[in-house]
């Protein structure tokens, strides 16, 4: 299984780094999979640490993959000197047991030092599930085919009109804009 978590890293002069990250569930820990290049990837090969956050704030997955300044907190993990959201539902602090490298996306295997809850999950909704997917559609919208993307994006907005609150409409908006203006880039 990979749950979708915010990965929070620093790198070695102690920078914190936020990103968006699916972690494959192992024995004890995750498996993270970033692409090259990636800021998380240097952190995780540096310092061998990492955060993986649970949180259903998708403002958080949508504005790291559209590239606009939100503002985020984070604080310093219990047990490893590193960053964590500080508003996470919960959290673990991980250590990296080895890598296996890769020329576009190498696996960092991690094993779960100390794990923390912090505050209630208050369920699933369908609007969170559709713009989690369409913070994923904008991660690869290079990669896409316009038309997909359009088709993909209208069945996402059923369950966005259906069932948002005011911080999904906020993360969807900002999916639209970035949606929006890759197709006028790539108009002109
Ligand atoms: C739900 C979700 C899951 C993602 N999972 C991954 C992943 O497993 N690996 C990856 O390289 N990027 C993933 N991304 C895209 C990255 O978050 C994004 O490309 C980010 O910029 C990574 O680069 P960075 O480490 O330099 O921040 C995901 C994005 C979303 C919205």
């Amino acid at each position: 299984m990979i749950r979708e978590a915010i990965v929070t890293t620093r790198s070695l002069e102690g920078e914190p780094h936020i990103a968006p990250m699916g972690a494959t569930v192992i024995e004890g820990g995750y498996v993270l999979q970033p692409f090259r290049p990636s800021r998380t990837l240097e952190n995780l090969a540096a310092t061998r640490i990492a955060v993986v956050n649970f949180t259903d704030d998708v403002r958080i997955f949508a504005s790291c993959v559209v590239g606009r300044r939100y503002n985020v907190d984070v604080k310093k993990a219990t047990y490893i000197d590193c960053p964590r959201l500080a508003d996470a539902l919960s959290h673990d602090e991980v250590t990296v047991e080895r890598a296996e490298d890769d020329p576009q996306r190498p696996k960092f295997f991690c094993k779960t030092y100390h794990s923390e809850g912090h505050t209630r999950f208050e369920g699933m909704n369908r609007a969170k599930a559709a713009v989690l997917e369409a913070a994923v559609l904008v991660s690869r919208l290079g990669l896409l085919p316009d038309e997909k993307v359009a088709q993909e994006m209208a069945y996402l907005a059923i369950a966005v009109e259906k069932t948002a609150g005011p911080e999904e409409l906020e993360a969807w908006g900002w999916v639209l804009d970035a949606v929006a203006e890759h197709r006028s880039r790539r108009a002109s």
